[in-house]
């Protein structure tokens, strides 16, 4: 049932080339210029009216939700806010019936996720769209669209082709609100659903990372503490590599805005302390080698994740991993799988139960 694989999570994360192709498939025209999404009866009309937009999730679902908004912000200009379905539900939002409320959910059965929906609905919102995994699950069912993604069941608990063909929904999604509503972004589209193509395959060059990230996983399995930092998409990813780190391997991780460190978080950079520096935001490169700079002086070792063809980078860090260039706006799914690669060997070496973190539950039914 492995696939010859020895735990569930490094067959799932061989899995998301194919993933992420059967989560486009059939979602874009044949001349490449649009997107298809029949399963949302949102209509133009609907859509346009639409002036906020709420996304509701949990952990790993709610990181795929920060890089959604800072696609569906970029390509229509519509506020979106990113929440947390366990705030989300007591925090009395506000919410009108131009309100489109997106929840996502790999198993569609997330307690938290599913009452926030319902408080949603109660508020009287416009609509909502989830995103789930699992068609006819309870989120599923109660939500007014519903966009699946074919990631396949997910069996170990730590997430990581739910997340990357959530990313690929969000995408999709964002491109066609452009598109519907004729939004000045819209004119992006094609060019991203070009690059989204190239994705699947793209990412079956980034798994060939392993053995480098399961060297760098053995010689630091044994720190306390790791730190994750990126700027901008960079970021919300960097939440998501701390996440699986800690979820998994036990290793005590954070994520941070790279330009926040220095108002606090420097202090805790001292010799031999591990991080991983990403650096696939172009208009944000040089603010980011500044803030890498700074933790090399306090002594850090770096890892940094880098386009495929970076000359520079390899100056200020130690060590280097490369991804294939896409566009930066989509760097995200390739550049979150040397980071579960990352989790993955820091859990095995630690001799970890991988597929079964202790205190963790694969769906989370209760509050
Ligand atoms: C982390 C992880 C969890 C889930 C969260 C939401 O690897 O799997 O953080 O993402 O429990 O679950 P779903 O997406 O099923 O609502």
């Amino acid at each position: 049932e492995k696939g010859g694989y020895e735990h569930f999570m490094i067959k799932e994360i061989h899995e998301q080339p194919k993933a992420i192709k059967d989560t486009l498939t059939s979602r874009i025209s044949e001349d490449g210029q649009r997107v298809v999404l029949n399963e949302v009866s949102l209509t133009k009309e609907q859509m346009k009216e639409i002036d906020r937009i709420h996304i509701i999730a949990c952990g790993t679902s709610w990181h795929a939700g920060i890089v959604g908004k800072a696609a569906i912000e970029q390509l229509t200009r519509v506020p979106v806010d990113v929440e947390i379905a366990s705030e989300y539900r007591y925090s009395d939002p506000i919410i009108t019936d131009k309100t489109l409320v997106i929840v996502i959910s790999q198993s569609g059965e997330t307690a938290d996720t599913l009452a926030a929906m319902r408080e949603a609905k109660r508020l009287g919102c416009a609509r909502v769209l989830a995103i789930t995994n699992v068609v006819g699950s309870t989120i599923a069912r109660e939500a007014d669209d519903v966009i699946i993604t074919w990631a396949g069941p997910e069996i170990s608990v730590a997430s990581t082709k739910a997340y990357s063909t959530q990313l690929i929904a969000l995408y999709l999604f964002a491109c066609y609100f452009a598109q519907e509503r004729e939004t000045e972004g819209a004119k992006e589209v094609p060019e991203i659903l070009n690059a989204l193509k190239n994705l699947p395959a793209q990412a079956e060059k980034v798994l060939q990372t392993a053995p480098a990230i399961e060297a760098f996983a053995r010689a630091y399995a044994d720190k306390e503490d790791a730190f994750f930092i990126g700027r901008g998409l960079d970021y919300a990813v960097s939440l998501e590599g701390a996440l699986k780190l800690k979820e998994i391997s036990y290793i005590h991780a954070e994520a941070y805005a790279a330009g926040e460190l220095k108002h606090g978080t420097l202090a805790l950079i001292i010799e031999g302390v591990p991080v991983i520096a990403l650096a696939t935001q172009d208009h944000l490169y040089e603010k980011m080698i500044s803030n890498i700079v700074e933790v090399k002086a306090r002594g850090a070792y770096v890892l940094a994740l880098a386009w495929q063809g970076d000359q520079e980078i390899g100056k200020t860090v130690d060590q280097v991993i490369t991804i294939p260039r896409t566009l930066p706006f989509l760097a995200p799914v390739l550049a979150v799988i040397p980071l579960q690669l990352l989790a993955y060997y820091a859990s095995v070496a630690r001799g970890n139960d991988v597929d079964k973190p202790r205190n963790l539950a694969k769906s989370v039914t209760v509050e």
